[in-house]
């Protein structure tokens, strides 16, 4: 009954690997970083990139998370990074599971909201046309990377992430400000923040592997995006600390780099079809996502 995770000395990875050992279930992670890897996560069987086809071998499920951080300056050679990581990872991973003598029945693959684009007033489902920037491509790329995994009878899963609320990511780069003071709302304060909470994101890759049903592209966000302003109002209520003073986007930037527009920008999406499959989410509202991380 293992897993395999890439990614998962990450963010999401980290507490999927917690949550999939907690139900005794055995977890292989593939990494680039072998001796960090079994650091972080020590009851996990670690595998460098290179035994790959050993790694995919007899599990009964793959989640591929694994891709260089947007956060920080996009220079050409991150850029490249950034889609290379995603695309060429997912081939690879695509490409050992087709091989396999006793192959994992399905692969649960992270994109991200980016696909869309940004938008001030659009609203984005499932169905809705992707956009032409450059995440929104890096997007399209690693997503299409990981289709051809269904021609050998693998069911895929794709989640659009929104953006993850939790005890690391673009939130722990935007609460040093409002922790001393300087907190309110980020850029224009009109901008939709489409979140999810990181328990919330756990329970969805799990949801996805254990059950038949879930095959095709999700967006894995809460059922209610909010406004930036809102989320700075509510961010301060929970920090109890004013949260008045307008952030101008130079200061987000300094704090995220390039990945600042995807915040400064911003987009409307609903997870129509994760809806529809009935998920229960812990976190559907945002102050209490925020109370639970920061309170
Ligand atoms: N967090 C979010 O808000 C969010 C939103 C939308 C989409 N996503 C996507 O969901 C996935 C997981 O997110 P996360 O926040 O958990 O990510 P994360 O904390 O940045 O971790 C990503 C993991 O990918 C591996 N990695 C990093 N750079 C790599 C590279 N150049 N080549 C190959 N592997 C690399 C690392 O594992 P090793 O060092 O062990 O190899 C790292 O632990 C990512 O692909 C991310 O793009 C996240």
């Amino acid at each position: 009954m293992t897993v395999l995770v890439t990614g998962a000395t990450g963010l999401i990875g980290s507490r999927l690997v917690t949550q999939l050992q907690s139900r005794g279930e055995p977890v292989r992670v593939l990494t680039r970083n072998p001796s960090r890897a079994q650091q972080l996560l020590p009851q996990a069987q670690v595998f460098p990139w290179p035994r790959l086809a050993e790694a995919v071998e007899g599990c009964r499920g793959v989640v591929n998370l694994a891709g260089e951080p947007i956060i920080g300056r996009w220079t050409p050679a991150r850029k490249q990074a950034i889609r290379e990581s995603r695309t060429q990872g997912t081939q690879r991973l695509v490409q050992a599971m087709a091989q396999a003598a006793a192959r994992p029945p399905v692969l649960v693959n992270a994109s991200a909201i980016g696909y869309y684009g940004a938008s001030e007033t659009a609203v984005f489902t499932e169905d809705s046309p992707p956009g032409q920037d450059f995440l929104a491509q890096v997007c399209q790329d690693w997503e299409r990377a990981a289709q051809p995994v269904q021609d050998c009878g693998v069911r895929l899963v794709i989640f659009r992430i929104g953006i993850v609320l939790g005890t690391g990511g673009a939130l722990a780069r935007i609460l040093p400000p409002f922790r001393a003071f300087l907190g309110g709302p980020i850029g224009s304060g009109r901008q939709w923040f489409a979140w999810i909470h990181q328990d919330d994101m756990v329970n969805l890759l799990v949801t996805a592997l254990d059950n038949e049903s879930w095959s095709g592209v999700y967006n894995a966000t809460a059922p209610q995006p909010v406004r930036m302003a809102e989320l700075c109002q509510t961010l301060g209520q929970v920090l109890q600390r004013p949260s008045w003073l307008p952030v101008p986007g130079i200061v987000l930037e300094l704090l995220l780099g390039d990945a600042a527009q995807v915040i400064l920008t911003g987009q409307q999406v609903l997870p129509q079809r994760v809806q529809a499959m009935g998920f229960t989410y812990q976190y559907p509202t945002l102050a209490p996502a925020l109370q639970a991380i920061v309170g």
